[in-house]
């Protein structure tokens, strides 16, 4: 082979807008050809992926019978219930026997108000009195009424003399005053049986207020002249059902679940 001529050929007449044309066509070949190189394909042809589109939409309409396909009737049978899971009527805690969910709100009452001076377990200790057995604790609601509420002085019911209780009833709520009565009276070896109710407790609150001197202290005189008696209001059974944060009887709870 003759080494090429490095001279340019002057005669030869190249139209430059052919070659660029030319360039610019080969160059669009071979990089489609790289493309089906690398994957093995040719890219799909926009009129096919519409021709699928519009088969794809006549074969639903026929086989996936369309028309119904999204029809609530048919995607839902009539006679379709929603399954409601166990439980899901209830709307707060589980109900619980009055007695023992008023002493479980006075047991909360006791341990923010009481324990300091009276003790965990209720004994008393130096300067305080015991509330286990005490006579003011165990007989009369309204006589414990009144000590919670306005506080005491002079001799305790055994005649001993502490010193000067304050009262601790102004951020009671009828609910607290009956937890703690309802608590105190059925711990430490306590056991009445009974339930201070809301009503009751509201009663003494009204009691308290109608005294000679409303707030201040009691002493055994007042006591045993003018609240030595069991608080008006109708008993509640210890063992009904009541709410827990409420406190109020709830209705039977089998009867309001969902039949099952
Ligand atoms: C700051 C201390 C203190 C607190 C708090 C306190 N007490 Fe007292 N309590 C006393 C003292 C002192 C006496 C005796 C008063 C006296 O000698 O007259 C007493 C007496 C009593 C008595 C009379 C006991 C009897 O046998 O005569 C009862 C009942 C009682 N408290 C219940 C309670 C309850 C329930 C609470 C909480 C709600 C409470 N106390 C909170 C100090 C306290």
């Amino acid at each position: 082979m003759p080494p090429a001529d490095p001279s340019p050929d002057l005669d030869e007449s190249i139209n430059v807008t052919q070659a660029h044309d030319r360039v610019v066509r080969e160059a669009a070949a071979a990089a489609r050809e790289k493309r089906i190189a690398d994957n093995g394909r040719e890219p799909t042809a926009l009129w096919l992926i519409v021709v699928c589109g519009i088969v794809a939409m006549i074969a639903g309409a026929v086989l996936g019978d369309a028309g119904r396909f999204f029809a609530y009737a048919t995607t839902f049978r009539p006679d379709y219930v929603r399954a409601v899971p166990e439980g899901a009527d209830a709307t707060g805690p589980e109900p619980r026997a009055a007695l023992a969910a008023f002493a479980a709100r006075g047991s909360r009452i006791y341990s923010a108000q009481c324990q300091g001076c009276h003790g965990s377990d209720g004994r008393g200790g130096s300067g305080y009195p015991t509330l286990s057995g005490s006579e003011w604790v165990i007989g009369d609601t309204q006589t414990l009424a009144m000590i919670i509420i306005n506080g005491m002085e002079g001799p305790i019911s055994t005649g001993e003399t502490y010193g000067v209780m304050p009262g601790q009833a102004t951020s009671m709520s009828p609910q607290d005053l009956a937890g703690v009565m309802t608590y105190v009276r059925n711990s430490f070896g306590n056991e009445t049986g009974d339930v201070t109710t809301i009503e009751m407790a509201a009663n003494a609150f009204e009691i308290s207020d109608n005294r000679d001197s409303p707030g201040a202290p009691v002493n055994a005189e007042e006591i045993r002249a003018a609240h030595a008696a069991m608080l008006p209001g109708d008993p509640l059974d210890p063992e009904i059902l009541v709410d827990p944060i409420s406190l109020e009887p709830v209705e039977d709870h089998e009867s309001a679940g969902a039949g099952s």
